[in-house]
């Protein structure tokens, strides 16, 4: 398989952009559950992109690949020139940010509330079409506050696809502007998958990722049959076996142990130790790694009570491994 056909491919399982969550030492764990799945980067704003530490916001690892870049911003120069940055960086796709209800975003006229601004939304697309060779997608809602029309839904898509933008990522409930926190928003207003599933029935063409909720494999499978593809989010985060098993399951291939994985995570570790990075910010993004088995919980503490002390290295892993080993054959 080339590197185009992998990178088509990994259209069908994903793990969604999460702000303080998906950093690269997030995503190159993730990489290792998930051979195939395509990753996604924090939001960065498109203005941090041009004037900002790009050696800190854009860097990553090779073992990423295939990676996507989540864009934020709402103005069209500005995120072509982001854009073309991030090509130069070597990120596999751009992708723009429709869908972040914040306060701080919404302040800047991005993220969600460009969903009431489809001609915008496309002029930014286009403009950043322009600017760059990889796929430029899109991860929006299915709409804001009082909007509740799937038409007008329809209408947001069709004006941002006549750029020729083909790949949405279907966040599929709506957003309220006002009065919900960004995690409110995450939970309180209703999933509507059929939303998303009609998109794609209506419109083959399009490439459909469906976002929201997505917590199992019957599930990820379920969605399969009606979209191109699932972008998991915090169940990825907070139980990253299912991304592996969801690997597994969609391309193929033996499920390996945690302890194993985990254990091929090791290499990445000890080069980004050697760099001066602190271990407690390499294994915050596996305390979930034995969620919901026997020894999980000491799995958790013993990294967490140890890995902020200075000198904490490898081998406070293989401590919270045999802990855990331990509490599972207790059970
Ligand atoms: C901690 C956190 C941070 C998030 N940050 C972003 C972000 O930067 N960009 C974005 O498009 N969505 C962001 N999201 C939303 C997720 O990408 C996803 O759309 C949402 O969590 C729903 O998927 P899920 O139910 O699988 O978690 C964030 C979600 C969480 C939990």
């Amino acid at each position: 398989m080339t590197a185009a056909d992998r990178f088509e491919d990994s259209f069908r399982l994903s793990v969604a952009p999460m702000m303080d969550w998906t950093d690269r030492h997030c995503r190159a764990f993730h990489r290792v559950l998930a051979p195939h799945a395509r990753l996604y980067t924090e939001m960065v704003h498109a203005q941090a992109v041009i004037h900002g530490d790009r050696q800190r916001l854009l860097g990553f690892d090779a073992s990423e690949h295939p990676v996507a870049l989540q864009l934020g911003g709402a103005d069209p120069a500005h995120l072509a020139q982001a854009a073309l940055i991030a090509q130069d960086w070597g990120y596999d796709e751009i992708n723009l940010n429709v869908g972040c209800p914040s306060d701080r975003v919404q302040a800047g006229r991005f993220g969600a509330c460009l969903m009431k601004e489809p001609a915008l939304v496309a002029e930014c697309i286009a403009a950043m079409r322009d600017a760059v060779t990889v796929p430029v997608t899109v991860k929006c809602r299915l709409g804001v506050d009082e909007q509740e029309d799937y038409a007008l839904f329809a209408a947001f898509i069709d004006t941002v696809a006549a750029t020729g933008c083909t790949d949405f990522i279907v966040h599929a409930r709506k957003a309220w502007l006002q009065g919900l926190s960004p995690k409110e928003n995450r939970e309180i207003p209703p999933l509507r998958y059929e939303w998303a599933h009609r998109l794609k029935r209506e419109r083959p063409q399009l490439r459909i990722a469906i976002n929201g909720g997505i917590a199992t494999l019957e599930a990820i499978h379920a969605q399969l049959a009606h979209g191109d593809g699932v972008m998991l989010g915090r169940a990825a985060y907070h139980d990253p076996y299912l991304l592996h098993r969801a690997d597994v399951s969609l391309y193929g291939g033996a499920e390996r142990e945690r302890a194993e994985l985990l254990r091929a995570w090791r290499p990445y570790v000890e080069t980004q130790l050697a760099q001066g990075v602190a271990l407690k910010h390499l294994t915050r993004h596996v305390l979930g790694l034995f969620h919901g088995r026997p020894g999980g919980r000491a799995f958790r503490q013993v990294l967490s009570e140890g890995a902020h002390r200075a000198g904490a290295d490898w081998a406070l892993v293989e401590q919270a491994l045999a802990v855990t080993a331990n509490a599972r054959r207790a059970a």
